[in-house]
């Protein structure tokens, strides 16, 4: 698997970063996951977007123009053999010494991106949905920016593999933030709820994508808190992600979401994501 290092493309197990890098001592850094469907890069303006985002709000000077970006990740893609691949990317603040809380006076940023062969859900997982528990939502005040800093994200993901389920829905004074790793959409008598962009949530590229859908195929959505309750009670509930698309949640913490079988609304807003991605 060919990377991408700071200027150079290498094979993946080929490639180092400094001990002192600020990533590593201090999760000091921001990252995309950027889906690609047959060699094309999917929403990559977007992510690009959402990546001067992230570096604006830690302070970190984008190392690449948009141009750059494109061509680094074309090329990247063109290196790989597999056609749909899922590219990681990642900027830190660089290598510092001493090591030092406080930004350095002067350190490179760390610019680093490999492709994985992208693995979406099954046939099976698309029919049968998966299941999701409930959990308080631990993280701190700033889930808009796409930090590489994931512990609390780790353990909430962690916590969905121990309870052998597929997802952890996080939950802070009440209300349904997101996943651990993904967005949360409800529908509720026909309705598709999105709990609107804060501070406390990563927007996702996945979610502006499914609102423009519902927008283009008349499908009635609103943006609004939704309480823990609200999400219990709901007809059906949807995950979203770049690397698992739309995903029906069928059961959570144990119990039936609505009839227990991916929902009517959702089988139609899986379509038109699926005819929009090809
Ligand atoms: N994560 N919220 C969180 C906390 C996430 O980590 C992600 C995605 C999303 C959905 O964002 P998008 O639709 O842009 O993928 C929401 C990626 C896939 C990851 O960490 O690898």
């Amino acid at each position: 698997m060919i990377a991408y290092l700071n200027g150079s493309f290498a094979p993946l197990a080929q490639l180092q970063v400094p001990v002192l890098d600020r990533g590593f001592l201090f999760g000091d850094g921001v990252y995309e996951m950027i889906p690609v469907y047959a060699r094309q890069p999917f929403r990559l303006a977007e992510h690009l977007r959402r990546l001067q985002h992230s570096l604006d709000a830690v302070r970190i000077a984008n190392p690449h123009s948009e141009a750059e970006w494109t061509a680094i990740v074309g090329e990247l893609v063109a290196q790989q053999d597999f056609a749909d691949q899922s590219i990681y990317l990642q900027v830190t603040r660089g290598a510092a010494y001493p090591r030092n809380h406080a930004f350095p006076a002067d350190s490179t940023p760390t610019v680093f991106l490999f492709a994985d062969p992208l693995t979406t859900p099954s046939a099976t997982l698309l029919a049968q949905g998966v299941a999701a528990v409930t959990q308080a939502d631990v993280r701190w005040l700033r889930c808009n920016i796409k930090a590489i800093s994931l512990l609390a994200n780790v353990l909430a993901k962690q916590h969905a593999v121990d309870e052998d389920v597929a997802e952890t829905i996080l939950i802070r004074d009440g209300l349904m933030i997101e996943g651990s790793a993904s967005n949360i959409f409800v529908v509720r008598d026909g309705v598709i709820l999105a709990p609107p962009p804060s501070h406390l949530m990563l927007t996702g590229i996945t979610y502006d994508l499914i609102i423009e859908l519902a927008q283009q195929h008349d499908m009635p959505l609103q943006a609004c808190e939704i309480s823990a309750d609200e999400l219990r009670a709901a007809d059906e509930v949807w995950l979203t992600s770049s690397s698992k698309e739309v995903l029906a949640i069928v059961t959570l913490d144990g119990r039936p979401v609505g009839n227990g079988v991916p929902g009517p609304i959702y089988k139609a807003m899986y379509a038109h994501y699926a005819a929009f991605k090809t």
